[in-house]
């Protein structure tokens, strides 16, 4: 049983500080700078997803970020060969693959690793050969944390997003099967992320489910920034995140 109180892990997504510098066409605001400010608030990594339509993160940024970041550096991507490439060039410390769909407004399932067959396969060995550490962005299914498992992933995020999305009874059934799909990959040696959907109101449970070690966070937080500034954004998220965890440990 892995112990209530190990550290939890939160990873800022920075992709809608790109997504607003890209609604005017020039620099500001600069998704590194909101980075390295993401960085000394307090974040233990950066996420930022570079979509094969490049809406929001650019080939440039996620230059940038590599070169000036003291943190890792987590790059989501599909499984493409394009994304491969550029992966093992800028080399991140974990790329966390994706489904994409171009007319999506944002992620909106997890990966069928499960059917995903030799491509998905390759991708995951030249990603690992490359020494990038793999994630697969998967619903809390027990076919896909299996598949995950054997297509040798060390790392999966279980796509939180009908947590977030439901309520009530409907809600208590999704973390039910969050907290399933966590204990089955820790299970198989697995380490596990989680994120999609999260913010300060309904992190707390998902933050209690003891085999997640990191948590990857971006829409809610950058949101509250608008509000609060990204420093406190980022505190709250933390304190949110820590009375979850500590909930677990009582
Ligand atoms: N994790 C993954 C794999 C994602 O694709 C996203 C969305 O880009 C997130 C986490 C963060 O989701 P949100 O922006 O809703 O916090």
């Amino acid at each position: 049983m892995p112990d209530p109180l190990r550290p939890l892990r939160l990873g800022v997504n920075i992709d809608h500080v790109a997504t607003l510098r890209n609604a005017r066409g020039g620099g500001h605001p600069d998704p590194v700078a909101a980075a390295l400010a993401a960085q000394a608030a307090g974040a233990d990594g950066i996420t930022a997803h570079l979509r094969e339509d490049r809406r929001h993160i650019r080939d440039a940024d996620v230059e940038r970020l590599k070169a000036n970041l003291r943190v890792p550096l987590n790059m989501e991507v599909a499984a493409t060969v394009e994304m491969t490439r550029i992966a093992s060039a800028v080399q991140p410390h974990a790329c966390c693959l994706v489904p994409e769909r171009r007319l999506e407004v944002t992620t909106e399932g997890g990966l069928n690793v499960r059917d995903g067959g030799r491509p998905l396969r390759e991708t995951v060995t030249a990603l690992r050969m490359a020494g990038i550490r793999v994630s697969m962005f998967i619903d809390p299914d027990p076919d896909q944390v299996a598949a995950s498992a054997a297509i040798g992933a060390p790392v999966i995020e279980l796509h939180t997003g009908r947590y977030c999305d439901t309520q009530g009874d409907d809600r208590a059934a999704e973390l039910q099967r969050l907290q399933q799909a966590a204990a089955q990959a820790a299970g198989l040696g697995l380490e596990v992320h989680a994120g999609h959907g999260l913010s300060t109101g309904n992190v707390g449970p998902v933050a209690a489910i003891p085999e997640i070690v990191e948590l990857n966070i971006g829409h809610a937080l950058i949101g509250d920034a608008v509000f609060v500034g990204l420093d406190r954004a980022i505190g709250d998220m933390r304190a949110a995140m820590a009375a979850g965890r500590q909930g677990a440990a009582a």
